[in-house]
């Protein structure tokens, strides 16, 4: 598929998840077969400060490309002093948020408060296309306390998006209840522009749910957790998993650029995830808690696969 001027091979895209899709991730899972994938939401004010922890947020590797980069805020000035920084050149796409439902985002009118507001939305997406050559793509939520989708979506297209992604709930529904398949599939009818779909699509019974809507490509959040082969498995390849090849490699990588002392505090959640499915692996998981060295948990981990 082809999002503005980039080409992207695939239709399976893996999420943007904050906290989670580091680099070394994103990299796995594309390893696996994920066509697309983003950094996780950047403030794009913090980045205008040079934040260094933001900064991180940033690193990417060659298998990613292309790859977008996730930006959050809700003045349109900030969007344009950060799409000025050299620091997103090695992006091909810049995606904006306006579906985060998180109260401290929310709380600060970005996320999904901007699809309260369609005016100020309108406005960062139009200074933002004026400000870059770069795809901008959107990815919003149904809405926020009601569906909105189909006039916010037009919008979007009509105001210069080369791309959308919908999560298939309002903001006041955060996560609860079931994706809402019906209302992506009007978006979907709707635009020219290509329409990502995001929702629950956790397996091949999902993801053929979610195809049904039409969508031109699909995003997978947290079927991914622990599971940055779950790609291999949608795109029915015959895969044999290595989770300790799988978690190792996910160290090794996040050690080229940090501390062993912020991995082994960072890779925790990581971690019980890889483990949620093993057998007998409660007391694993007790023991990766309570151990403060990478090295330690390593060893653990080694001993409980190889054994
Ligand atoms: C831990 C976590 C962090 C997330 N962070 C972001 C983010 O940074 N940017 C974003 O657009 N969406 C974020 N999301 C939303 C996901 O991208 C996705 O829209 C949502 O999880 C629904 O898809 P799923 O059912 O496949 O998980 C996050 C979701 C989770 C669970």
């Amino acid at each position: 598929m082809v999002i503005g001027n980039v080409k992207i091979e695939g239709k399976l895209f893996l999420a943007p998840m904050a906290d989670v899709t580091d680099f070394a991730f994103r990299q796995i899972a594309r390893e696996f077969g994920a066509s697309f994938s983003y950094t996780e939401m950047v403030s794009a004010k913090a980045l205008t400060f040079g934040n260094r922890k933001t900064k991180d947020l940033l690193i990417t590797s060659e298998i990613e490309n292309p790859v977008a980069v996730q930006l959050f805020g809700s003045d349109k000035e900030v969007f344009k002093k950060a799409l000025e920084l050299e620091d997103l050149s090695k992006f091909q796409i810049i995606d904006l948020n306006m579906g985060c439902p998180a109260p401290k985002i929310v709380k600060n009118s970005d996320g999904s408060a901007l699809m309260k507001d369609i005016k100020k939305a309108s406005e960062i997406l139009q200074t933002c296309v004026k400000h870059t050559d770069k795809p901008i793509t959107v990815k919003i939520r149904l809405g926020f306390d009601k569906d909105v989708s189909l006039d916010f979506s037009k919008m979007l297209e009509d105001n210069g998006a080369s791309a959308i992604t919908i999560h298939g709930r309002t903001r006041e529904e955060f996560y609860s209840g079931k994706v809402n398949l019906d209302a992506i599939a009007k978006v979907k009818a709707c635009l020219k522009i290509p329409v990502i779909g995001n929702g629950d699509v956790v397996d091949n019974k999902t993801l053929m749910e979610m195809k049904e809507t039409g969508v031109d490509a699909v995003m997978v959040g947290r079927g991914a957790l622990g599971k940055p082969y779950i790609f291999s498995e949608l795109l029915q390849k015959d895969i044999v998993v290595n989770k300790w090849d799988i978690i190792n490699q996910h160290i090794l990588l996040l050690r080229q650029h940090f501390s062993d002392d912020y991995i082994s505090t960072y890779i925790k959640k990581h971690l019980l995830w890889y483990l949620k499915d093993e057998p007998c692996g409660t007391k694993v998981k007790l023991q990766i808690c309570q151990e403060k060295s990478l090295n330690n948990c390593l060893l653990i981990l080694q001993n409980f696969f190889k054994k």
